[in-house]
């Protein structure tokens, strides 16, 4: 148990009333009772058993970028900034590398690229880190990070256990993983293996990157650059416009729902799964109600090029995001009969 002995041997010090506005995607301002940054994993279960021998909760970010935040998030808040790779195995063709939970996500697939490495191309500029990535299973361009893990290593913050957890373990899906529910939030995710090939078909079944790449037999480096363009051209830079990228997911829906969706909204884009199941395009739902360019007094508003996606164009709070949000699953469901899900995770609680 790595928590044993760190009680009376306890050397970091967490800060009280810490801003982390930098550590939400929309930038809305928000303090964390109490802070702590940890560059390697002793100081992370020393964090750990501090707050718990205070009888505080614990809530880890990597970036914060798909997360919103409540102005006040009680406990402690640990930013986690491991960094390392390692390579565990190479047969020549199938290589698999273990990456520290707090590698930047971009930095870490660009890596792979200099490397030559298919596998994590299509993920190109996505924010974040390598540890939040299978949280919500990100996605985009055809690959779910998903189907590329060989496994991922994580401390129980119940009892101090450091243990190896599989793909299936994880109960991965469509933007959700374990670690959003309640059983699985206890796991803090400490590195991530990826399953990475030294040559392989590239994946291009998403059609604008298919037309950017045609002609052309595309190396891991071709699909991240025309990745790289086509998320520039469609989304605003967080560092710029604060976002979350998409807000909410898309609808799945039985194929029933969707053929009779279909009958009556021919134009929606409409995307099948592998199970029965069928997602809708949330994006056009709301760019149809002409939420687009919506912006009202508070700041907060949706994105002029991208109906999906919420931005904070200058000092809005997290109540006008969350109203802004309801308003929008409102007027979904009152025009589609379709309830959105929001995308990103909130930290904090609005009565603290
Ligand atoms: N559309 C509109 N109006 C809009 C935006 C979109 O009509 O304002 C319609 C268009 O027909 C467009 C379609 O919606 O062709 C789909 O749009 P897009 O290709 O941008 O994909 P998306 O479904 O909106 C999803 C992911 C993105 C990912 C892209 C590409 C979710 C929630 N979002 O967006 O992921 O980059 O596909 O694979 O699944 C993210 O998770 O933060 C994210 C950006």
């Amino acid at each position: 148990m790595v928590f044993d002995g760190l009680l009376s041997n306890n050397v970091v010090d967490p800060k009280p009333k810490v801003s982390i506005a930098h550590l939400n995607g929309l930038r809305l301002p928000a303090h964390a009772e109490y802070f702590l940054r940890v560059d390697n994993e002793q100081q992370l279960f020393e964090g750990i058993v501090w707050a718990t021998s205070r009888d505080l909760p614990v809530t880890v970010v990597g970036e914060g970028s798909n997360t919103v935040a409540h102005p006040f998030v009680r406990g402690l808040v640990i930013q986690i900034a491991t960094l390392g790779l390692k390579l565990l195995h190479d047969d020549g063709c199938k290589l698999t590398v273990r990456a520290a939970a707090g590698e930047n996500w971009h930095v870490f697939v660009s890596w792979t690229i200099e490397q030559g490495l298919y596998g994590l191309e299509n993920l190109a500029l996505i924010p974040g880190t390598v540890g939040a990535a299978p949280v919500q299973n990100i996605g985009a361009y055809g690959v779910e990070v998903a189907s590329r893990i060989r496994g991922l290593r994580v401390c129980d913050l119940t009892n101090g256990e450091v243990s190896n957890l599989s793909p299936q373990d994880c109960q991965f899906a469509y933007r959700d993983s374990r670690f959003k529910s309640t059983d699985g939030k206890r796991f803090i995710i400490l590195s991530v293996d990826f399953m990475l090939d030294r040559s392989a078909e590239s994946i291009l079944n998403y059609p604008e990157l298919a037309r950017a790449l045609v002609d052309t037999t595309p190396t891991p480096s071709n699909v991240f650059d025309a990745v790289v363009a086509l998320r520039r051209s469609k989304l605003p830079d967080p560092e710029i416009l604060p976002n979350v990228g998409s807000f909410f997911k898309n609808p799945s829906v039985s194929s029933e729902q969707a053929q009779h969706v279909g009958r009556e909204w021919p134009e929606m884009p409409q995307y099948p799964t592998a199970s029965d199941r069928v997602k809708l395009s949330a994006g056009w739902m709301i760019d149809q109600l002409g939420w687009r360019e919506a912006t009202g007094q508070t700041g907060i508003g949706i994105y002029s090029q991208h109906a999906l996606v919420m931005v904070n164009h200058d000092c809005g709070h997290t109540e006008d995001v969350l109203s802004l949000a309801a308003a929008i699953v409102a007027s979904v469901e009152a025009e589609f009969a379709i309830t959105l899900e929001m995308e990103p995770s909130i930290i904090g609680n609005p009565t603290d």
